[in-house]
């Protein structure tokens, strides 16, 4: 089937969509990145609008709701969009012959394998709205059984631009705010840069379909990423109080253990990620850098309520 462009990517305004279309045009790939405003996930017509017009060879599909907590107030919203969307994404993508990568989460899993990290064929059982959300995209899209179709699950995301975790410890620091954070929630924090890299290396291999884990090496708790965070950006002396995740209270669940088992997509990439250490260490001065961009820039930052608060 005649392809006009490489990769259709949605979510292109968010933290993981905007680097991956930096890294694709960088490879020299011709990526169209659409998001609200130019294919609304909620509409069924938007996406076979969209996918019919630029036909794209793959699909990277990133757009979803991503605040884990905004999810429990309004499920509809998030089934309408992290499930049923996806569904019409990968109907779309099958339409036109293209392949697709759907992003999924380590919410998909309760925590019980403690100590173990998770395979890409563990049981499944979201403690959330947002993961169990998430699930039905996933069988949305393996439900096609097709050999170019991907569910690679990542985790803790971050990345320079985007509403993160080190970015909130690091301003809330600065601020000369206390900091108080989770002991009791370990996982793998995943730098998009690192991310996107494998996205596009599944791309590139096109590895037997089905699922994959991508997260940055090492694991950590909250609080000790917190700590990492802060020492990254030299500021080693800062006190970062401990607390437990029933003490926080959040309207949603999430798993005590989620650290995810990479070997598969390590065996097909010739590596593992960097270590999250790694990726921290890039991500601090280059956020900093992005955060001064933004506040130069008139109406620079602006998004939804449900967006982008996943820890
Ligand atoms: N962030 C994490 O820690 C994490 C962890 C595991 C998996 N993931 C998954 O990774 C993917 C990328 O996450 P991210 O961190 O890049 O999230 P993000 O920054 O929130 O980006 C998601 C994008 O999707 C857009 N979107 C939301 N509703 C939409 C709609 N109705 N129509 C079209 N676009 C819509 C958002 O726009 P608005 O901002 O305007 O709403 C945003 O630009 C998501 O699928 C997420 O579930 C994320």
């Amino acid at each position: 089937m005649t392809t006009y462009c490489d990769l259709l990517i949605t979510g292109a305004a968010g933290q993981l969509g905007r680097t991956l279309m930096t890294q694709a045009k960088a490879l020299g790939l011709n990526a169209v990145g659409v998001d609200v405003a130019e294919m609304p996930l909620d509409s069924r017509e938007a996406i076979e609008t969209m996918v019919q017009k630029v036909r794209p060879s793959f699909v990277m599909h990133c757009g979803a709701i991503t605040n884990v907590d905004g999810c429990e107030a309004e499920p509809l919203v998030a089934y309408r969009i992290n499930g049923m969307a996806t569904a019409w994404v990968a109907e779309a993508a099958a339409r036109v012959d293209a392949g697709m990568v759907y992003v999924s989460t380590d919410f998909v899993f309760d925590g019980t394998l403690e100590g173990t990290p998770y395979p890409v064929d563990s049981a499944i059982k979201p403690l959330s709205v947002y993961g169990a959300s998430k699930r039905i995209g996933e069988e949305a899209v393996l439900a096609h059984g097709r050999d170019d179709f991907y569910v690679i699950r990542t985790s803790w995301v971050f990345g320079p631009g985007g509403k993160n975790f080190p970015r909130a410890i690091l301003n809330r620091a600065r601020a000369g705010g206390a900091l108080k954070v989770v002991t009791d929630q370990v996982g793998r924090p995943t730098m998009t840069h690192d991310l996107a890299e494998a996205m596009l290396d599944v791309f590139k291999l096109k590895p037997a379909g089905g699922i994959y884990h991508a997260a940055n090496e090492g694991q950590c708790s909250w609080h000790q990423f917190a700590v990492d965070t802060l020492a990254a950006a030299g500021m080693k002396n800062i006190d970062v109080g401990v607390q437990t995740a029933a003490d926080l209270n959040l309207p949603a669940a999430r798993p005590a253990w989620s650290v995810l088992d990479t070997d598969k997509l390590a065996t097909v990439r010739g590596k593992h990620l960097p270590h999250y250490l790694d990726a921290l260490a890039r991500h601090v001065p280059l956020d900093e850098a992005a955060q001064a961009d933004a506040a130069a820039t008139p109406g620079g930052a602006s998004s939804s309520q449900l967006r982008g608060k996943q820890y």
